[in-house]
């Protein structure tokens, strides 16, 4: 508490027989007096100093926080005062703060200050300049009102509030972690510590380096946190590799950000992981059953047709290495493989005595052979691909001049695919043996490729299908 008998003696003002001058000045005085004892009774922390920071005057309220007296404050530099010693940060600042508010600035400021038990208090502080009529600073009146009970709350609630976030992120499926910008753990949630075989706390402030991490996997994602630090924005990895402490392997879905937009040293990396495994070795399973449904398929036309045994098997063979000769994408050069493997489907429905004819068909037998595209789409369309095998099977004897069939289409209105398919078709049906003729060879095929370029082939597939063979392709 401050000591009352240390502090300014404001006498009482009689006011009787005094002059009506006097009145004045007695009616002032105890406006004064009215107002000093508002300044002394405040709750608040008030004082009053000269613009180069020296106090001139500091409330009751002020001094009894910190269990000073005035002779401990008055006529000193305010940041030299015990209020501030405890931190020469905090004096740091006050000196700052004390240089803007004597060039006229109101200034405001969270600080600490140690109360007259030790313990810190934390004080929403400001400085308010008061000037005069010509815009000069004559007074710094610094306030402070303690705030420590608030903050205390809103520490609790934080607290709270981490305590109740770090319950759902252990509680999550998912690999929840978040590094800083040197790679350090500063959070983990149990998933994520479990991949390493130990506990959340052991994590933090450890590298995967430092944690044992397989260095390939250690450093790929390394690369993937620098790419977020530096560019900002969000990374998605669609499917990456990690290896448990016990060995096993796992595939991850990942998506890296930035955590609270932080920058600089104070960026944060948050990284949230799906293990995507089993989910990934159903679709194997049903990609599997896939193929092995339409090699089956396939088989079926060529127990009819034995002489075109394989030939399906072939044709997909050379089609993706045309179609991966002409960079399309893995997705379509799949689909141009499946429709390969399933592009004469039709022909199932086609008699065994016109298939196996040997010697040349009439035009009769050959309306019929030419139904076999038709079919294939018939039967093909009722099932659900993700790509439009069926479509391709209809177009796969259409030519880009229109002379093909069924519908006789031309260039731009023949699918890539199927235009890639009967390039890969009519090769691989010269260069083999029919019941009709005996193999004409790779030569002539290329050649008949070559020589119908751009009339009857499309001309890009017709130059990657060369390229393929010059490479060394064999059937
Ligand atoms: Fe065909
Ligand atoms: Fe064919």
């Amino acid at each position: 508490m401050g000591d009352e008998s240390g502090r300014k003696k404001r006498g009482n003002i009689q006011t009787e027989n005094l002059s009506n001058n006097h009145k004045q000045v007695v009616e002032v005085s105890e406006k004064y007096k009215r107002k000093s004892d508002i300044f002394e009774q405040a709750f608040q922390f008030i004082g009053l100093m000269t613009p180069d920071g020296i106090l001139i005057e500091a409330n009751r309220s002020a001094l009894a926080f910190a269990g000073i007296q005035e002779s401990d404050v008055i006529g000193k530099l305010f940041w030299k005062t015990p209020w501030w010693t405890h931190s020469p940060e905090m004096q740091k600042n006050l000196r700052a703060a004390v240089k803007s508010a004597s060039e006229g600035q109101f200034v405001r400021f969270e600080a600490t200050h140690l109360a007259a038990d030790g313990s810190l208090h934390y004080v929403d502080f400001s400085l308010k300049p008061i000037k005069d009529k010509s815009g000069k600073v004559m007074f710094l009146i610094p306030e402070g009102r303690d705030i420590t009970e608030r903050k205390r709350a809103e520490e609790k609630e934080c607290v709270r509030q981490y305590t109740f976030l770090r319950q759902i992120i252990d509680m999550s499926p998912n690999l929840v972690s978040v590094k800083d910008s040197q790679g350090r753990y500063l959070l983990a949630n149990r998933r994520m510590a479990d991949v390493r075989g130990i506990t959340p706390e052991q994590m933090t402030g450890k590298t995967d380096v430092d944690l044992g991490a397989i260095s390939k996997e250690a450093s790929r994602s390394r690369r993937d946190d620098l790419e977020v630090l530096r560019t900002g924005k969000e990374k998605f990895i669609l499917e990456e590799i990690c290896t448990l402490s016990s060995g096993e392997v796992r595939f991850h879905q990942t998506i890296k950000c930035l955590f609270l937009n932080g920058k600089g040293e104070n960026a944060r990396i948050l990284t949230i992981s799906t293990d995507i495994t089993e989910r990934r070795q159903a679709a194997e399973k049903m990609q599997k059953l896939l193929n092995e449904t339409i090699n089956l398929i396939g088989k079926l036309g060529e127990i009819r047709d034995s002489y075109t045994a394989g030939h399906e098997t072939r044709v997909a063979a050379l089609a993706t290495a045309i179609a991966r000769e002409m960079d399309l994408p893995e997705k379509q050069v799949e689909g141009i493989r499946i429709a390969s493997l399933l592009h004469d489907v039709g022909k199932i429905t086609i008699p065994v005595e016109i298939l196996g004819k040997p010697g040349s068909l009439n035009s009769h037998e050959f309306s019929i052979i030419k139904t076999h595209s038709l079919v294939g789409y018939q039967i093909l369309k009722e099932i659900e691909f993700p790509w439009e095998i069926a479509k391709i099977t209809i177009q796969h004897h259409e030519r880009i001049n229109g002379t093909g069939y069924p519908k006789g289409l031309s260039g731009g209105k023949i699918m890539l695919e199927a235009k890639i398919l009967a390039v890969a078709d009519v090769v691989e049906a010269m260069s083999s043996h029919r019941p009709y003729r005996p193999a004409l060879g790779i030569d002539k095929a290329l050649a008949e490729i070559l020589q119908n370029r751009n009339i009857l082939y499309d001309p890009e597939a017709v130059n990657a299908c060369l390229k393929v063979f010059e490479k060394g392709f064999q059937f």
